[in-house]
C-alpha cells in the first residue's frame, strides 16, 4: 500500500509542551512512543481497548503476548493489582524506578483485557527516566508500552529507530536521546514461597536480585519462562517473549553449514517468520574455549561466506579486534570492552540495526561471559541468532 506519512517527532527534553501534547494524545486514545531508561516504549492508555489494539497493530504483535504497564509512582500499583508478595515489595523498594518488571495478580476490570492477553496477571514497572515519568504523570493513566519496534526487530534505543519501524503507524515520538541501559527490563514473578523467577533477563541482574531476595532465592531458568533460543518449551500460560519466532529468512549460508548447529526448536506458531530482536541477515553466535579459537573460527567462516557472495558482519568485543587482521574493518561492529557489559548492553540493538544498514546477509557475533548484564546480552544475542551457535572448540 501507500507509504504512510511520518509521525511527528516531539522534540526537546526541556519542552513541557511536547510532554503535554504527548500526554493529551494518550488520554485521547492515541499511541505515543517515549524514551525509558531501557528502550523506547510505544505507549497507550492501558484502560482503553482500542488504543491498546492500535499498539498491537502498529507493532504487528501477536495478540497472545501481554504488554507491560508503566506507572509514575508506587502508589499507582494498588489500583492495578490485588496483591504484592513481601519479596516483591522489597524488590520494588530496591529497584523502582528502574528496569524491573513484576508480574502480579491483576485487579479485574481496570485494564483492557488485551493488555494482559487474557491472563490473570499483569507486568508492571516504573521506568527510571525523567521524560517517561513526566509523561506518565501528565497522562494520569496506566500506560501499556511494549518496546516501540516492529515485532521481531531489534528494540529501539533511539527515537530514530522508532521512526524507522513505526513512522506513520503511531501518533508521535517523544525524543529523549539514547536509552541508557539499552536492553529491556528484567521480568520477574515472585512465587508464593518467595522465590524470584526470572522470566526475562534484563537491566537488573540476577546478582542484584539475589542481594535483595537472598542468595539461592533467584531462579534464572524457571519452567514458566519460554526461551525459544534455548529450546525450552514452557506451559501455555508462560508468555514471555511469545512473539519470538525462529528460523531465518535467508537461511544458513553453505560456508557455515558444517560448523553451525542450530538448536532452535520449531516455531510455536506456524507462520511466525521473524526471529526476536533479529537483524535481517543470518546471525550466528560463536563461542569457544579462548578468544583466539573463537576469532580463528569466525574469521575462516566470514572469509568463506564472502567467497560465497555474502555481505558479512562481525560483532566483537574491543579487546579482540586485533585477532581479526584479515576481516575488513567495514563489517566490524564493536560492543565495547568485555570489562564493561553496560556498554555492550547499551550498544547491542543499534549494532544489530547497523548490520541492516550495511546490507549484511551473514553475521557472526562473539559470545560473552554470562555474569551480570552479560546474561541479558547473551539472551538477546541467542534470540537474535534464533539459537544458531557455532562452537569453535
Ligand atoms: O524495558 C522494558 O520492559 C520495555 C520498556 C518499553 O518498558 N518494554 C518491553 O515490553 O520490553 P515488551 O512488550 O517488548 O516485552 C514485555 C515482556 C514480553 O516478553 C511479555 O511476554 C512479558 O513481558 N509479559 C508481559 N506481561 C506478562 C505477564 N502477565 N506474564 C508473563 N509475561 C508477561
Ligand atoms: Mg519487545
Amino acid at each position: 500500500g501507500d507509504h504512510p506519512a511520518a509521525a511527528p517527532v516531539l522534540r526537546s527534553e526541556a519542552d513541557e509542551r511536547a510532554i503535554t501534547a504527548a500526554a493529551a494524545m494518550l488520554r485521547e486514545g492515541g499511541t505515543v512512543a517515549f524514551p525509558t531508561e531501557t528502550v523506547y516504549g510505544l505507549g497507550a492508555d492501558a484502560r482503553n481497548t482500542s488504543a491498546v489494539e492500535a499498539v498491537f497493530a502498529a507493532k504487528g504483535r501477536p495478540s497472545d503476548n501481554p504488554l507491560i504497564v508503566h506507572i509514575a509512582q508506587r502508589a499507582d500499583l494498588d489500583d492495578l493489582v490485588t496483591e504484592v508478595h513481601p519479596v516483591g515489595a522489597a524488590l520494588i523498594d530496591a529497584f523502582w524506578p528502574g528496569p524491573l518488571t513484576l508480574v502480579l495478580p491483576v485487579r479485574p476490570g481496570v485494564l483492557s483485557p488485551l493488555v494482559t492477553a487474557g491472563l490473570d496477571t499483569v507486568g508492571v514497572r516504573m521506568p527510571d527516566h525523567p521524560l517517561a515519568l513526566a509523561l506518565l504523570s501528565a497522562a494520569g493513566c496506566p500506560v501499556a508500552a511494549p518496546s516501540a519496534n516492529r515485532s521481531g526487530r531489534p528494540s529501539p534505543t533511539l527515537a530514530a529507530h522508532v521512526m524507522e519501524d513505526l513512522a506513520g503507524y503511531i501518533g508521535g515520538v517523544l525524543d529523549g536521546g539514547a536509552a541508557g541501559v539499552g536492553l529491556e527490563s528484567t521480568v520477574v514473578q515472585v512465587q508464593p514461597d518467595g522465590t524470584v523467577a526470572v522470566l526475562r533477563p534484563g537491566g537488573i541482574t540476577a546478582e542484584q536480585l539475589a542481594a535483595v531476595a537472598g542468595a539461592g532465592a533467584v531462579d534464572t531458568a524457571p519452567a514458566a519462562a519460554v526461551d525459544f533460543a534455548a529450546g525450552a518449551a514452557g506451559p501455555s500460560t508462560a508468555l514471555v517473549d511469545a512473539d519470538a519466532g525462529t528460523g531465518s529468512a535467508s537461511g544458513q549460508p553453505a560456508g557455515a553449514a558444517q560448523a553451525a548447529g542450530n538448536s532452535s526448536p520449531a516455531p510455536r506458531a506456524p507462520g511466525m517468520k521473524y526471529t526476536h530482536y533479529a537483524p535481517r541477515g543470518w546471525l550466528g553466535v560463536v563461542r569457544g574455549v579462548s578468544p583466539q579459537r573463537v576469532a580463528g573460527t569466525a574469521a575462516d567462516l566470514l572469509q568463506a561466506a564472502q567467497r560465497n557472495g555474502e555481505v558479512t558482519g562481525l560483532l566483537l568485543f574491543e579487546e579482540h579486534r586485533a585477532l581479526y587482521p584479515a576481516v575488513p574493518a567495514a563489517c566490524v561492529v564493536s560492543l565495547g570492552s568485555l570489562d564493561s557489559p553496560e556498554e555492550g548492553a547499551r550498544s547491542l540493538y543499534a549494532a544489530l540495526r547497523r548490520f541492516d544498514e550495511a546490507g549484511a546477509t551473514y553475521i557472526l557475533a562473539e559470545a560473552c561471559p554470562e555474569a551480570g548484564l552479560g546474561a541479558a546480552i547473551m539472551n538477546r544475542l541467542m534470540k537474535a541468532a534464533g539459537g544458531s551457535v557455532i562452537d569453535a572448540g
